[in-house]
């Protein structure tokens, strides 16, 4: 399993450390869920190849941008140099040709022979296409201004003649965009999205299933995320935080089937959290003969290393429904994985059901999705 990566930051660095541990009998399979029970081993993932923007990361070897992230040392086996990639130009009234810039990263891509791509850039916003053609047309027209990153590196998967995996960690829209998604089928590309559910979302979405299946009435949820890493820093520009605020508040009406008053936002950046982020949730809610209780959880998560060990099973995931030749996106797969499961029209499932969907994919149960 050939895998590259979009943004060489911090959660991409430690799953490449993760692995390599692995790999080295440093550490056991903990925080990978479906860790032993697949039917490709974890020591056959190879990362071989990266794309970022960073001055400081393009150009140079893994082990040296791993080095910001983790200080204890670690030699890999593939010490790839991380590539150049494709810079947001949205608004900045610059000269790029798209279908150029595409075929490099295709180039790329072939050099590496890649199966599985995972999309770990800082969070942007971006409007989803809603139809194919509209998709096309962008491309076609060059119009730099309509298209994200992520969109732009979607497309160029999609337009990579091996059939392949797109699993998209970041809430740009694609797994809930119809128009990618067609896209993906067109092309035979299993596209996975969106958002991770790594850290407290999960924990929410779980918590109000166990307060609807006991008919308590849920009065509001206050959930407050503040930490100390890159994805924190960027969250506290505006328009990067609405597209994060947008894929974490759909669970409460999708799970409780009613929309209580809530706030569950990435809040704040705090440096010396570093990447252990401090969460605090507090959800009072209406019990039998009207007794109003509360529940208050504080904790605190190791924000990448949660989400990295996800994706150790989504490229395994993705390898299989590549050999299935299952294109387009898979929900049962994403409702357990991601915040946003797409597709668009389907809704967010509390993880400790959805876990036991991920469990018929693996195991050829599902005959026909049912979505939502
Ligand atoms: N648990 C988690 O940490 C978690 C959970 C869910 C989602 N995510 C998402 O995963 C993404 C990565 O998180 P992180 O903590 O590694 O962030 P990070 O800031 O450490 O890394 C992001 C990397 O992407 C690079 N980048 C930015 N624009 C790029 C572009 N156009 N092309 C290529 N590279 C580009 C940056 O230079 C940086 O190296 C974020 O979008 C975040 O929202 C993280």
């Amino acid at each position: 399993m050939r895998v590259g990566i979009f943004g060489q930051g911090y959660v991409a660095s430690i799953l490449a450390i993760g692995l390599q541990r692995i790999k080295n009998g440093e550490i056991g399979y903990e925080g990978i869920p479906f860790a032993d029970k697949l039917p490709y081993r974890i020591e056959d993932i190879e990362i071989v190849t990266a794309f970022d923007i960073d001055a400081n990361k393009v150009g140079k070897k893994l082990s040296t941008v791993a080095k910001q992230y983790w200080q204890n040392g670690i030699k890999f086996d593939r010490d790839y140099i991380i590539k150049e990639g494709y810079r947001d130009q949205r608004g900045k009234g610059l000269e790029v040709d798209i279908e150029e810039t595409v075929g490099k990263l295709i180039d790329e891509y072939e050099k590496k022979n890649i199966d599985v791509f995972v999309n770990l850039i800082t969070t942007e916003s971006a409007q989803p296409f809603m139809n194919a053609k509209e998709f096309h047309n962008a491309i076609k027209r060059n119009d730099i201004d309509r298209i994200s990153p992520s969109q732009l590196y979607f497309y160029s998967v999609t337009q990579y003649e091996k059939p392949a995996s797109f699993i998209n960690c970041i809430p740009t829209p694609l797994a809930n965009d119809p128009a990618a998604v067609e896209l993906a089928e067109e092309n035979k590309v299993t596209l996975f999205g969106d958002d991770g559910a790594s850290g407290a979302t999960p924990l929410t979405a779980d918590i109000l299933e166990h307060l609807r299946e006991r008919g308590r009435k849920v009065l509001g949820i206050a959930q407050f995320n503040i930490g100390g890493n890159t994805d924190f820093l960027s969250l506290t520009e505006e328009e990067r935080n609405k597209a994060k605020e947008l894929t974490k508040s759909s669970i409460v009406e999708d799970i409780l089937g009613y929309d209580a008053p809530h706030y569950i936002k990435p809040t704040g950046y705090l440096e010396p959290l570093g990447d252990k982020k401090f969460v605090a949730m507090h959800i009072p809610y209406i019990s039998f003969n009207g007794a109003e209780d509360e529940l208050i959880i504080n904790a605190r998560i190791n924000d990448s290393p949660a989400l990295a060990g996800l994706i150790i099973d989504l490229i395994r995931l993705g390898y299989m429904a590549i050999e299935r030749q299952q294109f387009g996106t898979i929900y049962p797969i994403n409702a357990f994985y991601m915040k946003m499961p797409g597709p668009r029209e389907a809704k967010s499932i509390p993880k400790i059901v959805a876990y036991h969907r991920v469990k018929e994919w693996i195991e050829l149960k599902v005959e026909k999705e049912i979505i939502g």
